[in-house]
């Protein structure tokens, strides 16, 4: 089984956490793995040129274009975003943006998919929103969502420090690798 997750966070911080713990625990459980971090990227804005519409490739020329064939091989995606105003990042809304391509030549269609969201409050809103916002994008590419971890936690290192959110995590990877 491959795993490739996407970390929508521009700092290093929980969700990033969060996509290691998962990832070296599937490993352990028998995965290969790869974590892409969107900060570490050159990815443009989608420009709206809809070329993709009739051509099902997207005609920019930067990392997508190495990130895109990452997710064809891959047998389960992992987005990971932190919650920015009840929604994903800017830079996790950007890669979904460019996505596009995807729903017109549908070489994703009914991939595995898993959204990790980090938020700073457990507000019920803030986190449907946030998971709704994915499980939108799963759905125009005709991926399929198997499951979804939200984790609360404000500064840096505090998933990290908190050995009840390592427990969830733990047990949600375990889940998902025996699925
Ligand atoms: C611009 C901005 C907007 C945010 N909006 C929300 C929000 O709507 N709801 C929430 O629960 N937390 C919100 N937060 C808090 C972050 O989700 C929180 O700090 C999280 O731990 C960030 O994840 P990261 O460490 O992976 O970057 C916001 C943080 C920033 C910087």
């Amino acid at each position: 089984m491959k795993i490739v997750a996407i970390c929508g966070s521009p700092r290093r911080g929980n969700t990033e956490f969060i996509l290691k713990r998962i990832l070296t625990k599937a490993e352990e459980l028998g995965a290969r793995t790869e974590l892409v971090l969107l900060r570490e990227k050159r990815i443009e804005f989608c420009n709206g040129c809809l070329n993709c519409d009739f051509t099902g490739e997207c005609n920019i020329r930067d990392d997508m274009q190495i990130i895109y064939p990452k997710l064809k091989e891959a047998d389960l995606i992992i987005l990971g975003s932190p919650n920015y105003f009840s929604n994903v990042s800017g830079m996790m809304k950007n890669f979904i943006d460019r996505l596009n391509p995807f729903y017109t030549n549908k070489k994703l269609r009914n991939k595995k998919v898993v959204a990790v969201v980090v938020g700073g409050t457990d507000k019920p809103n803030t986190i449907k929103n946030s998971i709704k916002s994915i499980e939108l994008a799963v759905d125009w590419t005709e991926m399929s969502l198997i499951g979804d971890l939200y984790l609360v936690g404000e500064g840096p290192q505090d998933i990290e420090n908190d050995p009840e959110s390592i427990q969830k995590i733990d047990e949600f990877t375990e889940s998902l690798i025996s699925s």
